[in-house]
């Protein structure tokens, strides 16, 4: 059983952080989930769930789930010396993203991701903007000079995807790629 991370933020694509964590969740692993209040509010506009639907949805799956309070700087994941297999900010918003890539370390998830980043351990951001402007590209290049790994958004269409389901696991596919997670969510270049 791993532990890992998830943060959640205002981008649009909630869904994608939905599936990623029940993915975690089905395999077992330990999740500390961890929501911004726009985070919370986009949630609930893009989809059925509220926060607390969501907590109940998880509970089926035989992972243990922790859905954190984003003030809460007492909290195993603000501190280096709580070990876990990474993080993933997915969606990542332009306003979270340029947090994390300043060290700005105001709330659990940005704290989080920079303990991640001070003790070498994966952070996967997850941006979703389009277009982008300048500060948002070096955001992502100072996050990427700092051992960040940038995953877009941004799915692929040469699997074929047939509904809007196929699109999201793609992304999420790729991203537990990148945490060295086997998984089937898509089908695999070559295979
Ligand atoms: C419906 C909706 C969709 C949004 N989508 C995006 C987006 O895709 N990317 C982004 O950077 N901000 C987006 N925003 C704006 C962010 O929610 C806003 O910048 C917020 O301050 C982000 O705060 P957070 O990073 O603490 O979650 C969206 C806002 C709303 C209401």
């Amino acid at each position: 059983m791993s532990k890992y991370i998830i943060g959640m933020t205002g981008a649009s694509g909630s869904i994608y952080g939905v599936r990623l964590i029940e993915e975690l969740l089905k395999m077992g692993n330990e999740v500390h989930i961890i929501i911004t209040d726009s985070g919370r509010k986009v949630l609930e506009y893009e989809t059925d769930y509220t926060v607390e639907l969501l907590k109940s949805h998880l509970e089926q799956f035989k992972g243990d789930n922790k859905i954190q309070d984003i003030d809460d700087l007492f909290a195993a994941t603000a501190s280096g010396s709580f070990r876990t297999d990474g993080m993933v900010v997915l969606p990542c918003s332009m306003a979270t993203l340029g947090e994390i890539a300043n060290g700005v370390s105001k709330n659990l998830l940005g704290r989080s991701a920079d303990v991640c980043l001070k003790e070498r351990r994966k952070l996967i951001i997850v941006p979703r903007e389009t277009p982008l402007n300048t500060i948002h590209l070096k955001n992502m290049v100072s996050l990427s000079e700092a051992g960040a790994l940038i995953l877009p958004a941004m799915p692929g269409f040469y699997h074929k995807p047939e509904t809007i389901d196929d699109m999201i696991n793609f992304i999420v596919g790729k991203v537990m790629d990148s945490l060295g997670i086997e998984n089937d969510l898509f089908d695999k270049w070559g295979k």
